[in-house]
């Protein structure tokens, strides 16, 4: 591998909104040795553990956290945003860097115990990240760690997962 992972994302100014510097992961899904080495990396620390379930974010953390299931032989949880989901559910409000929103998830979609891992493109506020945690614990899960490609430090999310005591896996940071 020639070129570092960080070249693979492209940086979009003042997207969605005035302000925001976007970190646009297309570009290193649609390079397929970049895709693949950030799915082996995110994964490299599970490696011969046993994982139940992943759990991603709607929309980037499908991608992402598909692909991680995968890997780890694992099932897939998704986290979906508000009325999307046809079965019975648990919700929370959270906001993130550009605004508000409410997510949700089927409240059978995880066994109490379960050891599971949450996978998301990005953390920038950790807003979304802190608002799975919170369903996750709720319906008794056991979170092991939760993964991220991007972390945009300077915003503090990273911190506020690690603050509530789940570990933290970043491939790379933007300041
Ligand atoms: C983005 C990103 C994370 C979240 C991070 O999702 O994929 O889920 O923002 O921001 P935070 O740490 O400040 O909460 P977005 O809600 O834009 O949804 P999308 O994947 O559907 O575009
Ligand atoms: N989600 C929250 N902040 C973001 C950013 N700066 N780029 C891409 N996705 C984001």
């Amino acid at each position: 591998m020639t070129s570092d992972l960080r070249d693979s994302i492209r940086s979009i100014p003042d997207y969605p909104k005035p302000g925001i510097m976007f970190r646009d992961i297309t570009t290193l899904l649609g390079d397929a040795r970049a895709f693949r080495r950030a799915i082996d990396e995110l994964v490299q620390p599970w490696a011969g553990t046993k994982i139940d379930k992943v759990a991603g974010m709607e929309a980037r953390g499908f991608i992402l956290g598909g692909a991680v299931a995968h890997q780890l032989s694992a099932g897939f949880v998704p986290i979906r945003k508000k009325g999307k989901l046809p079965h019975a559910t648990v919700s929370i409000a959270y906001s993130l860097e550009y605004g508000i929103d409410e997510m949700e998830m089927h409240e059978d979609a995880i066994a109490p115990g379960e050891r599971v891992i949450l996978v998301d493109d990005l953390i920038a506020t950790g807003g979304t990240a802190t608002g799975a945690v919170s369903l996750l614990k709720r319906i008794g899960a056991a979170v092991e760690a939760a993964c991220f490609v991007i972390d945009l430090p300077d915003l503090g999310g990273a911190q506020k997962i690690r603050d509530l005591g789940v570990p933290v896996r970043t491939l790379m940071e933007f300041a």
